[in-house]
């Protein structure tokens, strides 16, 4: 249905009045490659039904030389290049960039491959569907290479940490027979220049290595090439001894036993056979259960290189995760598995070879609401490096909870680790730039259903667009990428951009605020659902997401004086900053301090009242999005309108739940009344 999610932000919805602007519009497409399938093919179809239902207007497409004037030439430069001779002032393109021009009677949308091609093509798009004809002439460059999403789907059609109904990738222990929505979902990602798809689940399953399965895999890569997307696979670490259907079955998985190396090599061939472009392969080893190199007392290095030998002569990579730890026992007051990171990998610095990519989420812990970055990103300067970033919101509310993620992601991506002293944002060290590496970027966990909204939510998508812009230029900006969302989606009218800006950028401060603020992180149950307040859950067990608070005080001691030494691992700048209590930012303070509830911020004001005060603000702000979203009504269609409405009302109701729940258990726990009265007053 044309008000369902399906097509996310590339809607095309007729622009009224826009006859007077078809003269601007081209009348010819020229795409510079006739065969189906390629994505500069793909990208002259677009355009073609980009203004035609935009616009209305009907383009001739041509294939090859074509010389009118009005008309739009897509390819890639070389392709140009043979059909018209050589482009002056050639712009500086790096694999995947584009250059677009709409200066001149030709426009033309020039990519170094034809995967850039269909970017630039995309984004032009963007620019008419938002009604906006400004002549343009520019090159756009990724700043990372790696541009991938993680589907943590698994083989029965189930996904973890999934908020969208099942897989549109597998079901049964097969791949799926339609693969409709996976070419649409490819369309998507395209169109925010994301480039591999890793298909199932990190906790990954053996039985993806079947025949039937690799054969599978061909299909899927198929219908994702034509828009550039590659596939990329979870590993299990264990799969030689795991009895594949088809595969010889080993009495080993030791990652340099001879009989291993030749197991592995020989099913990547399978694979590449099948999937002649595969992006690579994705290892969560040795961590929450999962076997690995450990298990044979190899480093996790000998494990990655393992399979990025196998990968090397057809180009493939291996993102290996760095989310490795053990669990720990809380009356140790300097365990911590925030450690975890850094003290697995920084003694393999240089170890790993040359196509391994260490792919570090965004905090040491996972995934909190408030965390520091990684120092793992300023620690292996001899290693590629990606961040992993969440689409789905496993800890932020699951998709019930409007959380517009952006400027969470960007406090991690423009920190400066100061590594020797040098500017180091985190976002330079995944690019490559600051440590001189050629590979490096960004995994986005994304985790889309058979749901028409993609995700679970309308407004959710806003994140998953976000991610791709953010992985294309981390230095955009949060506010203006979610403003031509809003427009792409939503469409132009002021009330419904201002409106649906303003409670997005509201949405983060707002959940923090109402869940755990102060850097004590999500305060949600870790146990089981990961969804609503559960502050108990987070001593008393090994996952060291302690609290430590008892009747006086609260917070982690991550000092190297007298705690966990967590702060020690940054470069010494940072390092410094945070080892000190006056030096520390309130909104990390129980993240490395632990300190009394009657502990005065820098606001003045103390740590207990600081908690009541943000959970009850933060609950406040949560039931203005619901009267915000109600005064759209009619502006935007019903369908669309009611879906958000329910989980609006839903958010405004738990907002208080939560509120309730947090302030409740440390007013018990602490006995320290409310000055404003309101905790322990019903
Ligand atoms: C989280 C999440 C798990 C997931 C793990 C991972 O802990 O809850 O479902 O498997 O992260 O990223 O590996």
């Amino acid at each position: 249905a044309a008000e369902s999610g399906l097509a996310a932000w590339l809607r095309y919805a007729p622009l009224s009045g826009s006859q007077h602007l078809h003269s601007s519009l081209p009348s010819h497409i020229v795409a510079l490659n006739s065969t189906v399938g390629s994505p500069v093919y793909t990208a002259g179809q677009e355009l073609h039904n980009g203004i035609q239902s935009i616009y209305g207007k009907q383009c001739n497409i041509h294939h090859g030389h074509w010389d009118a004037a009005s008309s739009v030439v897509v390819g890639t430069v070389d392709e140009y290049t043979k059909a018209y001779g050589p482009l002056h002032n050639a712009p500086t393109l790096i694999a995947d960039g584009y250059w677009l021009s709409t200066e001149g009677g030709t426009i033309q949308i020039l990519g170094q491959n034809e995967r850039g091609a269909l970017y630039g093509t995309f984004q032009y798009l963007s620019m008419l569907a938002q009604g906006n004809f400004t002549k343009v002439a520019y090159a756009s460059n990724p700043d990372a290479p790696i541009r991938w999403t993680n589907e943590w789907d698994n083989l029965d059609g189930s996904i973890e940490r999934g908020f969208a109904g099942p897989s549109i990738f597998f079901a049964n222990g097969v791949i799926v027979n339609n693969l409709t929505r996976v070419s649409e979902y490819a369309r998507i990602l395209a169109s925010i220049g994301i480039n591999a798809v890793v298909v199932n689940n990190v906790n990954a399953n053996a039985s993806l290595l079947t025949p039937q399965n690799i054969q599978g895999l061909g299909r899927i890569a198929d219908v994702m090439r034509p828009y550039g997307v590659q596939v990329g696979i979870s590993l299990f670490f264990a799969s030689p001894t795991s009895a594949v259907q088809g595969q010889a079955n080993l009495t080993t998985f030791d990652p340099i036993d001879e009989s291993v190396v030749a197991w592995w090599t020989n099913v990547t061939d399978q694979i590449y056979e099948k999937v002649p472009d595969m992006a690579g392969y994705l290892v969560k080893a040795n961590s929450e259960g999962q076997p690995g190199p450990l298990t044979y007392n190899r480093t996790l290095s000998q494990g990655a290189n393992l399979f990025a030998k196998a990968l090397q002569p057809h180009r493939g990579i291996v993102m290996f995760r760095a989310f490795v730890y053990n669990q720990l026992n809380e009356s140790d007051w300097k365990a911590d598995r925030a450690n975890a990171a850094v003290d697995f990998f920084k003694p393999l610095d240089g170890e790993f070879d040359s196509n391994v990519v260490i792919q570090i989420k965004y905090g040491p812990i996972d995934f909190q609401v408030r965390e520091p970055a990684s120092p793992l990103f300023a620690n292996i300067p001899q290693t590629n490096t990606a961040i992993e970033l969440q689409v789905t919101q496993e800890y932020l509310g699951q998709q019930c909870h409007l959380v517009y993620l952006p400027p969470l992601w960007k406090t991690i991506l423009d920190f400066d680790m100061q590594a020797d002293d040098k500017p180091s944002l985190v976002r330079n060290i995944v690019s490559g730039e600051r440590f001189n590496k050629s590979l490096g970027g960004y995994a986005g966990v994304v985790n889309v259903g058979t749901n028409e909204t993609w995700i679970g939510s309308h407004l959710a998508m806003s994140n998953l667009y976000a991610y791709g812009r953010l992985a294309w230029d981390p230095t955009s900006d949060p506010t203006s990428i979610l403003q031509d969302w809003i427009r792409l989606t939503f469409g132009a009218d002021p009330s419904v951009v201002n409106t649906i800006t303003q409670m997005s950028l509201e949405s983060w401060p707002a959940y923090e605020n109402y869940s755990g603020n102060l850097g004590i992180q999500t305060l949600t149950d870790i146990l089981y659902t990961h969804f609503g307040p559960n502050p108990q859950s987070q001593d008393g067990n090994g996952y060291c997401q302690w609290t430590r608070a008892d009747q006086k005080s609260i917070g982690m001691d991550r000092t190297v004086s007298n705690g966990t030494g967590f702060s020690g691992q940054y470069p010494s700048a940072v390092a410094s900053q945070y080892e000190n209590l006056a030096t520390t930012p309130d909104n990390l303070l129980l993240w490395f301090h632990h300190v009394n509830y009657t502990t005065i911020l820098k606001s003045g004001i103390s740590v207990i009242q600081d908690f009541y005060n943000q959970h009850y603000a933060g609950a406040a702000t949560a039931q203005t999005f619901l009267t915000q979203w109600q005064s759209l009504k009619g502006k935007i269609d019903e369908e669309r309108y009611t879906d958000q409405l329910f989980r609006q009302s839903f958010q405004a109701g738990h907002s208080l739940v939560w509120r309730d729940a947090i302030v409740n258990f440390y007013h018990n726990l602490s006995s320290i009344a409310d000055s404003s009265n309101r905790v322990g007053n019903y």
